[in-house]
């Protein structure tokens, strides 16, 4: 029997990730910002091997503490899920930095923190498996998305040097990049807009707004079959190092990987040039 530990869990992927494991038979601590709300969303739930606890990643104090809950509970932790994040859209002239910064607590600076707290306790027992929920956004950059695509890049070139890092110990890291998944990323409980929109992009940020409206809970992937995929991936010695999952992402990743590779062929003669 595995123990999880994922954060985010009281709806959307981490809700989904929680419920596959949960019915694989695994011990699960699932974490939310309010004790009120995870507890609500798993209620139904056996206490004996779900445990829930407020969590919010950008508080270092309530990190340490569920981390310290679960090894009380269960005696070890083999897979951190690193789920909690949302999208701070809309152009980045329109984003203060103070909207900015709190991008980077949660999906930069939380997962670090996250990483920091339970890597000690998969070193010590030589294995583990950490996910890390970055995004389709964390390999191609989107208009209407800079701040957050910014964030996402971020995990993702974390988590290929941590992958590296961490082997030798037996730490496996998946990072996970998700095409559009019907949650509530896309909605005003989630997503937020640049807090100083600046006229000269009205028009393309009511674009980038309406479109997120026309989305939102109608994204083709379903995150209950992601959260399925991850219980197969879990501690699998084969377990790849980026998991872009849904038909959407791979097509993007495809075409990005074609104009990056014919780019580099076309600038090639140059880019050699610097040589010494
Ligand atoms: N759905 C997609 O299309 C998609 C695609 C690519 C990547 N992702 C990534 O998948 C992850 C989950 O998003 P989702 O789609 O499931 O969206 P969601 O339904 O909005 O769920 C987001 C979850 O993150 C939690 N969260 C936000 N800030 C937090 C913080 N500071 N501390 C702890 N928890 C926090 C939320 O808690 P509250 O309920 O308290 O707000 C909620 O549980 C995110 O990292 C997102 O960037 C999603």
């Amino acid at each position: 029997m595995r123990t999880w530990l994922i954060t985010g869990a009281n709806r959307g992927l981490g809700w989904h990730i929680a419920q596959a494991a949960i019915a694989a038979g695994d011990n699960v601590v699932v974490t939310g910002r309010t004790q009120a709300n995870i507890s609500d969303a798993y209620r139904s739930h056996d206490t004996s091997r779900v445990l829930t606890l407020s969590l919010d990643v950008t508080a270092t104090d309530q990190i340490q503490k569920a981390v310290d809950a679960t090894i009380a509970k269960f005696g070890n932790i083999d897979i951190l899920v690193n789920n909690a994040g949302y999208g701070q859209l809309g152009p980045f002239e329109d984003n203060s930095a103070s909207d900015i910064e709190s991008q980077f607590a949660t999906n930069v600076f939380g997962l670090f923190a996250m990483c920091r707290a339970v890597l000690p306790v998969m070193r010590n027992q030589r294995q583990g498996h950490i996910f890390n929920i970055a995004s389709i956004a964390g390999l191609a950059g989107m208009p209407g998305a800079s701040v957050y695509c910014a964030s996402k890049f971020a995990v993702v070139g974390f988590s290929e040097s941590l992958a590296q890092e961490v082997a030798g110990f037996g730490v496996q890291v998946t990072l996970v990049a998700p095409g559009a998944f019907r949650t509530d990323f896309l909605d005003d409980s989630s997503a937020r807009f640049g807090s100083a929109p600046l006229a000269e992009y009205e028009e393309f940020s009511s674009k980038v707004r309406s479109s997120s409206a026309n989305n939102n809970h109608n994204q083709p992937g379903a995150p209950e079959k992601l959260g399925q995929a991850l219980i197969e991936l879990a501690l699998n010695p084969k377990a790849p190092l980026h998991f872009i999952v849904g038909s959407d992402a791979i097509s993007l990743a495809e075409t990005r990987s074609a104009s990056r590779k014919d780019e580099l062929q076309r600038w090639r003669h140059l880019a050699v040039s610097t040589d010494a």
